[in-house]
């Protein structure tokens, strides 16, 4: 309990920690602790929550229920399984380009970097009005260029990915009241891939990284057009429903995600993977921003419909292609032994056959020859 008493203060981590060490008293003191934190007004979503460690993804769902869901995001969208809808329009962005002189504020919340849009902002094509609420980043390691996406393509990451947030306008008065309900949200998802130019239009976000460095930073930016971060074709997407990828996870989120990836040069990758801290600054601790993307979640029943048809051949990942050659070396190692034991079968039989027809000979000649000799006699 003593413990329990000082992980009031350094919040829950000790606590798990000594619950996997099986300590009994943790149980109760996290009921406390959770008191402690409604009785302080605070909201769930002030848990403190990490990508990896002691308060990792596998362990959100015990802070927030609703992360364990059966309709979560981000998800891994099988091409080959999703449903073509033709009445399914294109994404049309309201008011993306028309940034006033109002300057855009740009900060670091120590999960991502984050940027409000003003809720003039909004997007058409959806069953519902929808207004801009925010937009932020997922990303890598600054090692591979394979991975920080939170969706996949058939298997596949890419190296960022682009989150435009939306709250239902027509249904609900604010973000809060709608965060919460099946059809509250509507979140724009870009895939981010490594080319070879700078793209300009990321760099009016990427170019100011270096101002907020660590969590709780903030800096004021100059505005620019929106809609240049989409890509280019905005009618070719995958539609299904899911959930906010970070805590608290609620399941009120109809996604959106472009078939069509953007392109950012590799050093622009490499600012957003490397400059920023999920620390304080003055932190004796200071930890890098990283891998802040969360692991594909089971897509159970849902459908993911397609907005496009698709064309051209399937490609395979090394995983399938391993899967493939696995099989079918197994197949053929199989078919040989069932071959080689259907022949062990006819050869022992045709075997048995034979030494049954030898028996039977001797035993007929023996016969033969043992009456010879009575038959012989006179
Ligand atoms: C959202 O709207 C509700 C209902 O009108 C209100 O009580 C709440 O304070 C609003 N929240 C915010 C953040 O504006
Ligand atoms: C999402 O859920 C709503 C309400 O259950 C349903 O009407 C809609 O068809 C679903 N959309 C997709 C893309 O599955």
């Amino acid at each position: 309990m003593c413990v329990c008493v000082c992980v009031c203060v350094r919040p829950f981590c000790d606590c798990v920690w000594d619950r996997r060490e099986g300590m009994d008293a943790c149980g109760t003191s996290l009921v406390l602790i959770l008191l402690f934190w409604l009785g302080a007004g605070s909201r769930a979503a002030d848990i403190y929550w990490t990508y990896s460690g002691q308060m990792g993804q596998p362990q959100w769902s015990e802070f927030f229920p609703d992360c364990g869901g059966s309709g979560q995001s981000p998800i891994n969208v099988d091409s080959a399984q999703t449903k073509f809808e033709p009445r399914l329009p294109a994404i049309r962005p309201l008011g993306y380009s028309q940034h006033s002189n109002e300057p855009f504020t740009l900060s670091n919340n120590g999960h991502t970097v984050v940027m409000p849009l003003p809720s003039w902002m909004g997007i058409g094509g959806l069953p519902w009005q929808f207004s801009a609420v925010q937009l932020h980043l997922h990303w890598g390691n600054g090692a591979s260029v394979a991975t920080g996406s939170e969706h996949t393509i058939n298997g596949r990451s890419t190296a960022a990915e682009l989150h435009i947030v939306h709250y239902n306008s027509e249904l609900y008065e604010n973000i809060s009241m709608a965060m919460t309900q099946r059809d509250g949200l509507a979140v724009l998802g870009v895939l981010m891939e490594v080319g070879e130019e700078t793209n300009q239009a990321y760099a009016n976000i990427i170019n100011y990284l270096s101002r907020i460095r660590h969590a709780g930073d903030k800096v004021t930016i100059p505005a620019f057009d929106i809609q240049t971060l989409l890509p280019k074709d905005l009618r070719s997407y995958y539609r299904y429903n899911g959930s906010l990828t970070t805590p608290p996870c609620y399941q009120s989120v109809l996604w959106t995600v472009f078939q069509e990836t953007v392109k950012l040069s590799l050093p622009q990758l490499v600012k957003l993977e490397t400059l920023l801290y999920s620390t304080e600054e003055g932190s004796s601790d200071p930890l890098v921003l990283q891998d802040n993307y969360r692991a594909t979640q089971p897509l159970n029943q849902r459908v993911v419909l397609a907005s496009f048809k698709h064309t051209g051949v399937k490609v395979y990942n090394a995983g399938e292609i391993a899967a493939i050659v696995m099989g079918s070396l197994c197949g053929c190692v199989g078919l040989a032994v069932i071959i080689r034991f259907i022949i062990k079968t006819i050869r022992s039989k045709d075997m048995e056959k034979a030494l049954k027809q030898d028996m039977a000979l001797k035993t007929a000649t023996e016969s033969s020859k043992s009456a010879e000799p009575t038959q012989s006699e006179p």
